[in-house]
């Protein structure tokens, strides 16, 4: 009996599209509705990322304050909604910093109580350990490189990682390292094109890239981010294929103007009782007797 639920895209697919040219398509998702949305558009993978920290929960440039307990609620409830992708649960800052034990318990909490099929984590040099001992647990592990959020400070911000040609070298070392660890896949976000395409040649595993170029095997967008959800300033990289930030405000002003106008409710909104029921609650209506004060 196949341990993989029917009709769950198999992780070895993932593979497998890389080495026929398929390219991979990966989105946010924090809950079930966007979920079947992603679905029903034939993506293959599904993150929910800890970028729920700014486009969900509301914190400002920073993914870092997420916690476990939130990151397992939203991914239990995206693991429930997608059937055919791969849904892959993003470990936040503090979930795997501290130890492997500590790495294990937390990628078993999505695996588990979220029913994720798979962790991300950032990072190489510490979290190598952390992939070994994750993926000797039984739980597949995507690795994520270059700009990697929770280490934002350190990287001296948001920016583009890989630029020197010591950084690049490293980079691909850090791929190469990754995958030797275990992992299935490795994001690389806002890397040069060129050093993208050369992991992505290196690696027999899957790179999925965020601004990193077209020659990665596969492309994640942050959903708020692609459907024109996220206001204000965006990362060169996001391309936003809808406004819906425009068309949601649009819908709310015009509700609140129709309740205030009295135009909402209309007759088609309304429920009305049968006349003769009508009549019969008036006549029966007991009148009110005047209540001194
Ligand atoms: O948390 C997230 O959404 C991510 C993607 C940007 C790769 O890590």
């Amino acid at each position: 009996m196949s341990a993989v639920p029917k009709g769950k895209l198999p992780l070895p697919e993932l593979a497998a599209m890389k080495n026929r040219g398929d390219k991979i398509v990966m989105v946010t998702a924090y809950d079930a509705p966007g979920a079947r949305f992603a679905e029903d558009a034939g993506v293959d993978v599904i993150l929910v990322g800890d970028t729920a920290a700014m486009v969900v929960l509301g914190y400002e440039g920073t993914t870092v304050p997420v916690t476990m307990d939130e990151m397992v609620f939203l991914a239990r409830t995206v693991a429930r909604a997608a059937r055919r992708p791969i849904v892959v649960g993003d470990m936040p800052f503090g979930s795997y910093q501290v130890s492997d034990e500590d790495a294990v318990r937390n990628a078993i909490r999505f695996f588990k109580e979220a029913r994720t099929d798979a962790v991300k984590l950032e990072g190489a040099g510490p979290s190598l350990s952390r992939v070994r001992a994750i993926v000797g647990a039984g739980i597949p592990v995507m690795g994520h490189i270059g700009l990697t959020p929770q280490s934002a400070t350190m990287l001296g911000g948001f920016k583009t990682q890989g630029k020197t040609a010591d950084a690049a070298r490293r980079l691909v070392d850090e791929a190469l390292a990754l995958e030797d660890a275990g992992c299935f896949s490795v994001v690389l976000e806002a890397v040069p094109a060129t050093v993208a395409a050369e992991i992505t040649g290196r690696l027999e595993v899957p790179t999925i890239g965020i601004g990193a170029g077209r020659e990665c095997d596969g492309q994640v967008l942050v959903y708020h981010d692609l459907l024109g959800l996220t206001e204000g300033h965006l990362p060169r990289f996001v391309k936003r294929y809808a406004n819906l930030s425009r068309e949601i405000r649009d819908a709310l002003e015009h509700y609140a103007q129709e309740v205030r106008g009295g135009v909402f409710p209309e007759d088609a909104h309304t429920y009305e009782m049968p006349a003769d029921e009508l009549a019969g609650f008036r006549q029966e209506r007991p009148e009110r007797e005047h209540q001194p004060h």
